[in-house]
């Protein structure tokens, strides 16, 4: 895919998360194809997930959000099967954040947001909102229309998601914090109907909370 972000990080990359991730790449296994060439400390770029990188990913959300609920995601969906968009962010060697969009069922060509996550050192630095950005940014070149997502206003209504475009959605988590975005104007105007998740989004509790 042509689309890639290679701009600089405000910071530099600090000697916690180079501590963590390298932690989490020793118990990679050694053909995992994760395998970078070495670049510039602190040249973030931003791409698609490239396959064997599932591993790195689940470094990331057990990191960031402290427990394995979110980590294990990325690699049930994927499995499963499910059509999905899946960006990171890298720092160099270092993998400091990642997002996944997936396919869901209800809606015309609509996504499911989440998890979302940046490497607890490297928050704050407008990561997350590049990262999430770029997704979009190829979801819409692929004809996708419409993303949802289960998360803080504060963090995802900068990113354009509203809470009443979600309204019209039926699922177990719909409130305050359900929000969705339009990729194609209009994409949902006057729609309502069930979404209907991946199993492993676990419909009924709030797994996907991100
Ligand atoms: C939430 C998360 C993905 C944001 O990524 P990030 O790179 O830290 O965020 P950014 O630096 O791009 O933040 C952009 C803005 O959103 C704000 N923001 C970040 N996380 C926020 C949150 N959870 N709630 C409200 N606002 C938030 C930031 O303060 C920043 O605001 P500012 O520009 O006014 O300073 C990241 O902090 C994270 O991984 N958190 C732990 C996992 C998690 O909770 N994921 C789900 C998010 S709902």
């Amino acid at each position: 895919m042509g689309l890639e972000d290679d701009g600089r990080g405000p910071r530099s990359r600090g000697p916690v998360q180079a501590a963590r991730l390298r932690s989490g790449d020793r118990r990679l296994p050694p053909a995992g194809g994760i395998a970078m060439s070495a670049r510039e400390p602190s040249r973030l770029a931003i791409r698609e997930m490239a396959a064997g990188e599932l591993v790195l990913v689940q470094t990331i959300h057990a990191s960031a959000f402290g427990r394995d609920e979110e980590a294990r995601l990325p690699h049930a969906i994927v499995s499963a099967g499910h059509d999905v968009i899946s960006v990171v962010a890298t720092d160099g060697d270092y993998f400091v954040a990642h997002a996944l969009f997936t396919a869901l069922e209800g809606a015309d060509r609509a996504l499911a947001l989440g998890p979302v996550a940046v490497v607890p050192d490297r928050q704050g630095e407008g990561i997350g909102v590049r990262l999430v950005r770029f997704g979009l940014d190829l979801a819409r070149e692929r004809g996708w229309r419409s993303v949802f997502v289960l998360g803080d206003p504060g963090f995802y209504g900068r990113l354009g998601f509203r809470a009443n475009l979600a309204r019209g959605a039926v699922v177990p988590w719909a409130g305050p914090n359900f929000q969705a975005l339009e990729l194609v104007p209009g994409a949902l105007a006057g729609w309502s109907g069930v979404l209907v998740y991946p199993d492993a989004f676990g419909a009924g509790d709030d797994e996907d909370d991100d």
